[in-house]
């Protein structure tokens, strides 16, 4: 995944053509568009190869079985096209390895959830961040998912795991983050959903945090 505006639209409509209309609109400035449940239970997992047209493709089915079963999610996934697959990492080191090996297959990535960016992300998961953060550097994983709504934790992590992994970091905007501030902690890319797609312009709200990223935190 190319690093050019070190944005990813989390692309959480319902409805075909309206995803396919934001994502053409908007591909100028994000180096990536994440499709999730919403999406992908509206309209079927072809949407994933329409997508693709426009930008590389994450595909965060935050997927959490055991080690067989992660293995079949994730053939499923790269066959559709995805780029990348969104994993968590609380199901254990040989769940987690399931997928990398199934990635490395096709030649694809995955990310790791350490840490959930809502409020309830840090009632069970914050404390098990950092060691899943490792389990994911040791295992080979190609990023993480850190919250952007704690830039704190962005920071913390990227402490952690040094230069091995990228972080793609969810909840600017809307949950509140400041994108800036999330890639200044040391994010590699944010996600942002709602502030884009809810936009009267998606393509003028995806403008303007593309231009707030490359001012940098104090507007320079
Ligand atoms: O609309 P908003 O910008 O809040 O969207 C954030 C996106 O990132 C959603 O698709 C959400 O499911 C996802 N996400 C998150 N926290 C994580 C992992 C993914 O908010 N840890």
């Amino acid at each position: 995944m190319e690093k050019k505006s070190c944005m990813i639209l989390a692309l959480d409509v319902s409805d075909r053509e309206e995803a396919l209309k934001i994502a053409e609109d908007v591909s100028e400035f994000v180096d990536a568009v994440k499709v999730g449940y919403p999406l992908v239970l509206a309209t079927g997992l072809g949407i994933i190869r329409e997508l693709s047209e426009f930008a590389p493709i994450i595909a965060d089915f935050k997927v959490a079985d055991i080690p067989n079963t992660n293995r079949l999610i994730c053939e499923q996934v790269f066959e559709a096209g995805a780029d990348a697959v969104i994993v968590q990492g609380f199901t254990g080191r040989d769940s987690l390895d399931a997928c990398i090996e199934v990635a490395s297959e096709y030649g694809k990535d995955v990310f790791v959830v350490s840490e959930m960016s809502h409020p309830g992300g840090a009632e069970f998961l914050q404390p098990v961040g950092e060691t899943i953060a490792r389990m994911a550097a040791q295992a080979g994983a190609f990023g993480l998912v850190a919250p952007a709504t704690r830039p704190e934790r962005v920071k913390a992590i990227r402490e952690i795991i040094g230069d091995k992994l990228t972080i793609i970091s969810p909840g600017v905007g809307a949950q509140g983050g400041k994108a800036s501030d999330v890639i200044a902690a040391g994010a590699d890319w944010v996600i942002v959903g709602r502030s884009i797609y809810r936009a009267d312009s998606p393509r003028e709200a995806a403008r303007e945090i593309a231009a707030e990223i490359e001012a940098g935190p104090n507007g320079e």
